[in-house]
């Protein structure tokens, strides 16, 4: 299992950043996300998830603050469109349009003075995963996923959300196995850093 991240709020440090704390504590997007309403309540409704999680796993204040928030930021820029989100990567390679509100997203948490590496790499991969991404980056992985206002196999997400967060690498697998093969469904590339991911997830197998 990855480790947990605990205390890892940008390295010695034990003070939130203004905007993680206002995501957080007040569900409070940041004055430039952009995201329409539904989109925010599905952001919403992922850092619920989070923070149910997070104390189900006994966490200290501030992580459990850390999680929701990432939860509640992750697609803080998701209904911005790609062609304005791409020139905040461009230093970080290439990143397909449909992932690109990940990264950028964090590039401009970054930008504002953020320094939690774990959340930022979070928010980054939350859709592609990434082999480096420690308890709270997967837990977010999943969360995204596994969030109640999602329709489909609305059955089998109920019944994987229901062993979390107890049943985590068992629902990392379940979930890293449905969305890759998706995109092979839709003959679509795998991203290199997804293929990593699921080599890691293997490894615990
Ligand atoms: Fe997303
Ligand atoms: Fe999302």
């Amino acid at each position: 299992m990855a480790a947990t991240g605990k205390g890892s709020t940008g390295r010695g440090s034990p003070k939130l950043h203004p905007l993680i704390r206002a995501a957080g504590k007040k569900g409070q997007f940041p004055e430039w996300a952009v995201l329409g309403k539904a989109r925010r309540a599905h952001a919403a409704r992922v850092a619920a998830l989070m923070g149910e999680w997070a104390a189900a796993l006994g966490l200290e204040k501030l992580d459990r603050i850390r999680w929701k928030a990432a939860g509640l930021l992750h697609d803080a820029l998701k209904d911005a469109r790609p062609a304005a989100l791409q020139p905040l990567v461009s230093d970080e390679g290439t990143w397909p349009d449909p992932v690109v509100h990940g990264p950028a997203c964090a590039a401009r948490l970054r930008a504002e003075g953020v320094t939690d590496e774990a959340l930022l790499r979070a928010i980054a991969h939350h859709t592609t995963g990434h082999p480096d991404l420690d308890r709270m980056g997967e837990a977010l992985y999943l969360a995204d996923y596994l969030e109640p206002g999602r329709r489909s196999q609305a059955k089998w997400r109920a019944t994987l959300r229901r062993g979390m967060p107890g049943d985590h690498d068992e629902a990392l697998v379940d979930v890293a196995a449905a969305k890759i093969s998706s995109l092979l469904k839709r003959r679509l590339p795998i991203p290199e850093m997804t293929v990593q991911f699921w080599a890691e997830i293997q490894r615990r197998l």
